[in-house]
């Protein structure tokens, strides 16, 4: 860290500095006077040191020490010193040492601050986005782009290795269908027509194959204009990768291999390969998503024989139309009758009709607001399905149409999880989720919609089976039940492809403006490809332990998508909109 303004970084002192001048610089971190002499800690990004001034070593520089204020930047030079015994700090790495300073240069001050940087957790999320370059000061932050910055160069490091290009592709782009809306780019040369920024660069990797590339990655700036929660953002970065004459395992075997050099070289850590797999229906059934948590295991039930002959309204009507009974079993806890209760409010607020407890009492005695309803040998029943039934087991219930019912009972999962600490920390627990269905039925569109995106391989042997029951050659990979990444073996030969845009219900004209270069290029020698692209900024969430994506986005917008720092987005002028032949109108509700 050595340069024209300082010779080693402040953290960086050690017992090789001892008795030897140093020149620092840095932010006066915390200020303290005690009986004549000032005490300093001065901050730079590789951590704290501390100052001493004292009147008798220069007298100059104590009396400019008095005009140093939290944040001042500064530079300093002095003579490193042993700290006394009783004085010594092994809370820091250079708490042993102090330095005595000989000169003082104040390079800039700084006035009250907004926050202080210590107490940055405490303050309200907006202030912190505000002044993001403040709160970017703190080492939490600091830590979390250190750990950013040597993932990325990981990653490249690996696919360089592996013979990989990186290639940038357009920003300025089309329509690529992801599944969002897209942010929309006009242009003075161009008046009606815009520019799309990409949701991904899928269509442009897949055409880097047809350029015989074989082996892509780019780590890639998407822009997504949907609905902002703790792990989306409206911009956000991909690791994409693409890889041309391979299936399914091929993807997946590299990115284990990837993300396992990722492990080791940043944070030393050991991963066990190959990572575990399942497919969507199974993490559907035991978790009801398809992105489970796995570092518990808590599953759901389908408990509907227990209930074949009920005399419940409620559960004989979700019978009668095919649904389902689910439960989770949860064991080893006291809950009492209020907080069982809570539970009750808590499904409603997830969305839940309504949740039925069964409480195992003393003596296998059932305890519901429901028990007289329940059959007389409901217990043994339940001892059959459950071996391992114990006195104070309870059971939370939803019935209802088997995607719906289990969909609740999945997010019930995670909050009871919490709830009961029964989620490991410090635990890296990825899985590969495969075999989605190719297609979402839309009931009110009446049509089908890509459960990926439309350049998805069918199952293979696909031409004589009803597109609802067709499974997609797609693969997830999950890390603590955040879904990391995705991907596929993509469509490309023109046939299918259009068989694709046949399923989806695209018109000959639309499938020509929008995707006609596509098709065209699958009749000039396409190679079978296909590919994944990791969400990085998930990555570096889960890795640091964050709470949301934007600790670690250098500059992130809120969740309703403002950038509080710069003030964007910003109205524009009326001579600009007229430059661009654009006119707003308002928009109806
Ligand atoms: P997909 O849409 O699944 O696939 O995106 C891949 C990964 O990107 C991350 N991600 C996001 N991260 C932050 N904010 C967002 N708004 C956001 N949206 C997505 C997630 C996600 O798993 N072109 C395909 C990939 C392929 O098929 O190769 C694609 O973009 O971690």
């Amino acid at each position: 860290m050595s340069n024209k303004m300082r010779t080693v970084g402040c953290g960086k002192i050690t017992q090789q500095h001892l008795d030897k001048e140093v020149q620092l610089a840095g932010w006066v971190h915390r200020r303290r006077d005690h009986g004549g002499l000032i005490f300093i800690d001065l901050r730079d990004r590789s951590g704290l040191m501390q100052l001493v001034f004292n009147p008798e070593t220069n007298k100059e520089s104590h009396q400019k020490a008095h005009e140093l204020r939290s944040e001042y930047v500064i530079s300093v030079v002095g003579n490193v010193i042993r700290r006394d015994e009783q004085t010594i700090n092994p809370s820091m790495p250079t708490g042993e040492f102090e330095l005595v300073i000989s000169s003082l240069t104040i390079l800039n001050t700084a006035t009250a601050l907004p926050f202080q940087l210590d107490t940055a957790h405490e303050v309200d999320e907006e202030l912190r986005l505000t002044y993001r370059y403040l709160d970017l000061r703190r080492k939490e932050m600091q830590q979390n782009f250190a750990l950013r910055s040597k993932v990325t160069c990981a990653m490249r490091d690996f696919f360089n290795n592996e013979d990989f290009y990186e290639i940038e592709t357009p920003i300025l782009t089309k329509n690529t269908p992801e599944g969002a809306r897209e942010f929309l780019v006009p242009s003075r040369m161009h008046e009606q027509y815009v520019y799309s920024l990409p949701q991904s660069p899928q269509l442009y990797k897949q055409l880097l194959m047809a350029s015989g590339m074989e082996r892509y990655f780019q780590i890639a700036r998407c822009f997504r204009d949907e609905d902002l929660r703790a792990d989306r953002q409206p911009e956000f970065t991909q690791l994409d990768m693409e890889m041309s004459f391979v299936n399914e395992s091929d993807i997946q075997e590299i990115i284990e291999r990837l993300i396992k050099f990722v492990f080791k070289s940043v944070l030393g850590k050991d991963l066990t390969t190959p990572f575990q797999r399942m497919t969507y229906e199974h993490a559907f059934s035991l978790y009801g998503s398809d992105k489970p948590d796995l570092r518990f295991d808590l599953p759901i039930h389908d408990i509907s024989s227990l209930f074949a002959t009920t005399d419940l309204r409620f559960m004989r009507q979700v019978l009668d139309n095919d649904g389902k009974i689910g439960a989770l079993h949860v064991q080893g806890q006291t809950f009492s009758h209020t907080e069982l209760n809570k539970w009750v409010d808590r499904a409603q607020k997830i969305g839940a009709r309504g949740l039925l407890w069964i409480r195992i009492k003393e003596n296998f005695v059932v305890d519901s607001p429901v028990s007289k309803f329940l059959p007389n040998n409901f217990v043994d029943q339940l001892k059959t399905q459950f071996p391992t039934l114990a006195v104070g087991d309870v059971f939370f219930v939803i019935a209802g149409e088997y995607k719906v019912a289990w969909d609740l009972l999945g997010k019930l999962r995670l909050l009871v999880a919490k709830e009961i600490n029964c989620i490991p920390s410090g635990e890296f627990n990825f899985a590969w989720i495969t075999d989605f269905p190719l297609f979402e039925y839309d009931k009110k569109d009446k049509r089908f919609y890509a459960m990926h995106h439309p350049f998805t391989s069918p199952e293979q042997d696909w031409h004589d089976k009803a597109p609802e029951t067709l499974n997609a050659r797609a693969y997830d990979i999950i890390l603590n039940g955040v879904e990391l990444g995705g991907g596929s073996i993509r469509i490309h030969d023109r046939k299918t492809q259009q068989q694709m845009f046949d399923w989806l219900s695209l018109s000959t004209q639309e499938v020509q403006t929008k995707f006609g270069f596509l098709l065209k290029a699958q009749e000039l020698g396409f190679p079978p490809h296909g590919g994944i692209a990791l969400g990085i900024d998930r990555f570096i969430m889960l890795l640091t332990g964050s709470a949301s994506i934007r600790d670690v986005i250098a500059f992130p917008k809120t969740q309703r998508g403002y950038d509080l720092m710069m003030n964007a987005p910003t109205p524009v002028q009326e001579n600009v909109m007229q430059e661009y032949g654009m006119k707003f109108i308002k928009k109806e509700d």
